[in-house]
């Protein structure tokens, strides 16, 4: 099975999770494209979507689902997305697509987070992926030497990003996380930082793994 078709199986998954008539909120990436476009085949009827970035926003807007701005909505029951790494305990890294601090502000309204990934993403320790950080450019070398000195992480630019916030993206490579909540506190507070990709207080109360035989539901306390 490609990962394509993996990540077409648990877009259609996750449809599961959509209460009819109610608004949801949607992420960003390659496996919630498919989610988007699973969505629109199935006819499920929705009030409207929240969306974490302008990608999304284009391809729900095309697929006739109206999207709403997150400050006109208070709650919303589900969101749905994507990730790059997924643990044990359903921590996640993400902002491979650069648009974590989006899909942070719409995981925050959401009841459950529901995250849809192939089993290539599930991971036992956060870090082989790199750590995307959003910065104010005026303070990514010092977010970095922090990185470095803190953590022992490289960070480098990512070339020619620049994110929907009009920010820039750090990559750290050489992590090991070993408690996600602990440093996504910590770098959460240093100035400049827009937000961190380490999604712990945010962590995901579902996982749709896609796997060759078939899709697995974790559940996460
Ligand atoms: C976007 O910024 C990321 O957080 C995505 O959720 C993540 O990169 C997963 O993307 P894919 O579904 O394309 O693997």
């Amino acid at each position: 099975m490609t990962q394509d078709e993996l990540k077409a199986q648990v877009a259609q998954a996750a449809l599961a999770y959509v209460q009819p008539g109610a608004l949801i909120g949607v992420g960003t990436g390659s496996t919630v494209n498919a989610f988007i476009k699973a969505l629109a085949a199935s006819g499920v009827p929705v009030a409207g979507a929240v969306s974490s970035s302008e990608a999304s926003s284009r391809l729900l807007a095309a697929a006739g689902i109206k999207v709403l701005d997150a400050a006109a909505v208070t709650e919303l029951p589900v969101y749905i997305d994507g990730a790059d790494e997924i643990d044990g305990q359903g921590c996640m890294i993400k902002g491979g697509g650069a648009a974590l601090t989006r899909e942070k502000i719409v995981a925050d309204l959401a009841q459950r987070f529901v995250c849809i990934v192939d089993a290539s993403k599930q991971v036992a320790v956060l870090g082989r992926y790199p750590l995307p950080v959003e910065v104010i450019p005026m303070a990514a070398a010092q977010v970095a030497r922090r990185f470095a000195a803190q953590y022992g992480g490289e960070a480098v630019r990512r070339e020619g990003v620049v994110t929907d916030n009009g920010q820039h993206i750090l990559d750290v490579r050489g992590l090991a996380i070993t408690d996600p909540a602990a440093m996504e506190a910590e770098v959460n507070q240093w100035p400049g930082v827009v937000s961190v990709g380490i999604f712990a207080r945010h962590r995901a109360q579902v996982c749709l793994l896609g796997t060759p035989t078939g899709v697995q539901t974790l559940t996460f306390a």
